[in-house]
């Protein structure tokens, strides 16, 4: 069994202090095998928000993995924008921009879709599917395979207009066709999970996914500062919401989906009745 912390959406510069220690306490406890930070570290990109950021990550003690967010990249300052988007993340946070983890149990493969020229929005290139079908192709199908980017594939439920990321449905079809398990995503700041074909009607087999909401930012949308905790084997996979309460992170929802030949299937439901 590993255990995946999902964290996202930190926003150093807009982050509320006792969050912060309450997220560190939360995942000592917790004892994830690593911890997924699916972008938007700073709120402006700022030099002072990328330390914050950095100084929060060295007091996780276990492995981390962290992509970029489109608030990572300068906003205002056009020139570092366009000329040098990601070099405070690079230099404060990770050199590597599309991180790989991986164990005999979990492949954890991240992607940067912040762009400098849609600063809001996301996208994939053609290089970084490629990668998907290269580090996670080859695998074994006892691995679980994980993708992580900011940009979201999968809508809220019951309202499609968020924009997804760029590219999705090419990179969709080379997740489905490496046996991807599950996608981690951000930006939105509302936290759910789902299955991929609920909205990309093009793919056969299930991925499941887990959107984060903001961990530590006071720019919440109408919902509680969040994050995920993602216990997965090859047979089950466990999606628990810890919701921060004013005192502490606890878990507010729980949803379980088990494997069912190469499908997943919500737990307790059986595919003969459907
Ligand atoms: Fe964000
Ligand atoms: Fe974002």
């Amino acid at each position: 069994m590993t255990t995946l912390a999902h964290i996202s959406d930190l926003h150093f510069g807009t982050e509320t202090p006792e969050i912060v220690e309450g997220l560190l306490q939360d995942l000592v406890a917790v004892e994830p095998s690593l911890v997924v930070v699916s972008g938007d570290l700073t709120q402006r990109a700022r030099r002072k928000q990328f330390v914050a950021a950095r100084l929060f990550l060295d007091r996780i003690p276990f492995p981390k993995l962290v992509v970029p967010g489109n608030h990572d990249i300068p906003l205002f300052d056009v020139v570092r924008r366009f000329a040098r988007p990601l070099a405070r993340f690079r230099r404060y946070i990770n050199e590597d921009v599309d991180p790989f983890f991986a164990t005999d149990a979990v492949a954890v493969l991240g992607m940067n879709t912040a762009r400098s020229n849609t600063w809001k929005d996301g996208r994939l290139s053609l290089a970084q599917i490629d990668d998907i079908r290269k580090k996670l192709g080859p695998l074994p199908p006892h691995v679980s395979k994980v993708l992580v980017t900011h940009h979201p594939f999968l809508p809220p439920p019951g309202d499609p207009s968020p924009p997804l990321v760029g590219r999705a449905a090419e990179a969709l079809r080379a997740a489905e066709a490496c046996g991807v398990d599950l996608v981690l995503a951000g930006h939105l700041h509302c936290g759910y999970t789902g299955d991929i074909r609920t909205h990309h009607g093009h793919i056969r087999r299930a991925i499941l996914v887990a959107q984060a909401g903001t961990a530590t930012s006071h720019r919440v949308r109408n919902e509680a500062n969040s994050y995920n905790v993602i216990r997965l084997s090859p047979q089950r996979l466990g999606f628990a919401l810890r919701v921060w309460d004013g005192k502490g992170f606890h878990e507010a929802r729980f949803v379980e989906y088990v494997k069912s030949g190469a499908d997943w299937q919500p737990a307790g439901h059986d595919p003969a009745v459907s």
